[in-house]
């Protein structure tokens, strides 16, 4: 470059510096050019990449699943043999309109012998309790099918704690005048003949929901809220909290119903879901089917959403479990 002249008119001379320096100022100038392309395609990556997020964030929470389940067991009695079962939980008031429509329309196609609720279709904050969705879904199924519903954390802390006046009660109104049978630490056994099925709600007490850990269960407490499980027929637990599928097992229960993990929020391939709504990391029974010896555990990513208004590679979820006789 510095073989190259410029020539001033004004001055009419060469210069060569000038020449050098305009040639460095246009080098700096590309390059600057090329940096800032650089940024704007990073930009327009990112931006894009998040409202595919965003975008897809949406669909899995404004749309539901149908995942279906099939658990074999020689403790069912002939007469369950086919048992269908819709299992709803985590609505946390979520849903209302058309999504919510479309899985009344899905449900109907299922045509279940009963609607099993394994807890938090309400929402209870203080100050905010929303519970019109819950009421008014479950209000259309009971009209149809039995819906036995098992309390999770929100409905709970509706119910011990003042700071929520009377929500539990107005909410628990609603529910005996829907048709629907609470199980608030109860048990309802079905008889066809010779025979049995027994459903079992569990209210957890509120220590056992602590946020980022798991409390270790008191030895017996299973007991002590429920009684003693049946082990002459086969024994359906609604318990809300996974995390003690163990000790659910131990106490009786041949299938535990469970949800209160969302799924995990956000599931990543091998590793699963990523954060409970407790904010506990990658929880260890966040969503699906887990067997401990002839013991069930069938855990729902959820309906609904709270705090964490987000979902990704983990839609929300309705479950249809089916009974069959047989061995395992
Ligand atoms: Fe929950």
């Amino acid at each position: 470059m510095k073989d190259m002249l410029y020539y001033s008119r004004r001055q009419k001379k060469y210069h060569k510096e000038d020449i050098y320096d305009i040639s460095l100022y246009r080098a700096n100038a590309a390059e600057h050019g090329e940096s800032d392309m650089g940024l704007w395609i990073a930009g327009i990556v990112l931006a894009a990449l998040a409202v595919t997020v965003l975008v897809l964030s949406w669909y899995e929470r404004n749309h539901v699943a149908v995942r279906e389940y099939e658990v074999v067991s020689a403790a069912v009695g002939e007469a369950f043999d086919g048992y269908t079962m819709v299992v709803m939980a985590d609505l946390h008031d979520n849903g209302a309109g058309r999504r919510n429509n479309r899985m009344m329309a899905a449900i109907r196609r299922i045509h279940p012998d009963a609607v099993m609720v394994a807890g938090d279709m309400v929402m209870a904050r203080k100050g905010v309790c929303r519970y019109q969705e819950c009421v008014r879904l479950l209000r259309r199924l009971a009209f149809r099918y039995p819906v036995y519903y098992g309390l999770g954390n929100h409905e709970a802390r509706m119910g011990q704690d003042d700071a929520y006046g009377e929500s539990f009660r107005d909410w628990y109104q609603e529910m005996m005048r829907a048709g629907v049978t609470v199980l608030d630490d109860l048990s309802l056994t079905i008889r066809e003949g010779k025979d049995a099925l027994t459903i079992t709600g569990l209210n957890l007490d509120k220590m056992y929901y602590q946020k980022f850990k798991k409390v270790p269960m008191e030895p017996g407490c299973l007991e002590r809220s429920l009684g003693v499980a049946r082990r002459d027929e086969y024994h359906i637990l609604l318990a809300h909290c996974p995390a003690y599928f163990e000790e659910y097992a131990a106490w009786g229960a041949d299938l535990t119903l469970s949800g209160h993990y969302h799924g995990g929020t956000i599931r990543l391939p091998f590793l699963g879901g990523v954060m409970a709504p407790n904010y506990e990391l990658f929880p260890r029974w966040s969503r699906g089917r887990f067997d401990l010896g002839e013991k069930t555990m069938i855990v729902s990513g959820g309906l609904g959403t709270h705090s964490v208004n987000f979902r990704l590679g983990n839609m929300s979820e309705l479950l249809v479990v089916r009974l069959r006789r047989g061995n395992s």
